[in-house]
């Protein structure tokens, strides 16, 4: 078992260290950790924020333990030396291409909702996010017209095969949870989702246990704080799931705590937490690592198949969270280190 960490820039290193150290502490036999450099942090030691070494490191691991990339000082480089580029690279390299983004409130945490309390208590969704296609993967370009003025612009498409793998991946998803699927798109205006809604359909034939609905994005927008209880799993393109996924997770209030899985055909997968490398607090040791412990879980169950130590994992955060260990994210006081020393105790 070999899993690759790639901490990457601002708090990355500092959230990742803890997951490991949860790791380390389960005393798992045959595991083996491999340390590579993505983001910002690579591109100044290698010239790239994703080089050849890292990808190959990742492609000999069984799994990546991902931390976080993002570095205003890399704002003004061509875009493909950003260091976004590491997480889009290694995405598409790796062709992990079903991104799974659970939101729920965590008992206890109720009162961190930006929502009534009420409202945010019914949310237990899971957003299965396509991420290998849609604009973010499409040609792209500035360009100066022929009067003059300059245009930007970025080709939205999906190919019916794009659409079915995920289409398939949010059925599946659905079969292990409430059996309700709702497909997000813009099938009124644009032609790409048209095509989505109707690969999404073909596919529901293979799965007649599984209510399937559909929604316009600005309408699930909406929807997902006006009555988000109404949601099983959502399935959606890349650009509109980026945007939902945030948003679900500002209606559960911490975000500080939410994992994902982006996961490849078969068990390889990245787990990354969701929040970015917040720079403002980065070398603190402020930052909550709670969001990577848990994406270590994920890992463990997603592609090493140890359902039992995921579990375990997870006790131990909902303990500490339920004694009152709480980083500054959740309004408490309890610094990284902290915090990763009480999820090792609780194991
Ligand atoms: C995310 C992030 C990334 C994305 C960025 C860092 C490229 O916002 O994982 O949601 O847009 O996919
Ligand atoms: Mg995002």
């Amino acid at each position: 078992m070999r899993i690759a960490v790639f901490a990457g820039d601002g708090i990355g290193p500092e959230v990742t260290e803890q997951a490991v150290r949860v790791l380390e502490k389960l005393g798992l036999p045959g595991l083996e950790l491999v340390e590579g450099d993505v983001g910002g942090m690579a591109y100044r030691k290698h010239g790239h924020p994703l080089p050849q070494a890292t990808l190959d490191i990742a492609r000999g691991a069984d799994a990546i333990l991902f931390g976080a990339v993002g570095d205003f000082s890399c704002d003004n480089l061509e875009r493909h030396l950003r260091p976004e580029q590491a997480i889009l690279g290694l995405r598409k390299e790796l062709g992990l291409f079903a991104n799974l983004r659970p939101a729920r409130v965590f008992p206890g945490l109720e009162h961190l909702t930006t929502l009534r309390r009420e409202v945010a208590e019914t949310i237990d969704l899971l957003i299965v996010r396509e991420l290998n296609g849609d604009v973010y993967f499409g040609e792209k370009g500035i360009r100066t017209l022929p009067d003059g003025r300059r245009q930007g612009w970025d080709m939205m498409s999906y190919a019916e095969d794009e659409v079915r793998r995920i289409a398939r991946a949010g059925f599946d998803a659905a079969m292990t949870r409430g059996r309700r699927l709702c497909s997000v798109d813009k099938a009124n205006v644009l032609e790409t989702s048209q095509l989505w809604r109707d690969v999404v359909i073909e596919v529901s034939a293979e799965y007649p246990e599984v209510e399937l609905s559909h929604m316009y994005v600005d309408n699930a927008a909406m929807q997902l704080v006006k009555n988000p209880g109404q949601f099983d799993v959502i399935v959606t393109g890349n650009l509109f799931g980026d945007i939902l996924s945030d948003q679900a997770s500002m209606c559960v209030g911490s975000i500080g705590l939410l994992a994902s899985a982006s996961l490849a055909e078969g068990s390889f997968g990245l787990y990354e937490p969701i929040h970015g490398s917040a720079p403002d607090i980065a070398g603190k040791g402020l930052a909550n690592p709670m969001a990577t412990i848990l994406s270590a879980a994920m890992l463990l169950r997603h592609s090493l198949g140890m359902e039992a130590e995921a579990a375990r994992i997870e006790a131990a955060v909902a303990r500490a969270l339920a004694d009152g260990i709480n980083g500054g994210d959740l309004g408490g006081s309890a610094g990284t280190r902290e915090i990763g020393d009480a999820v090792v105790e609780r194991l």
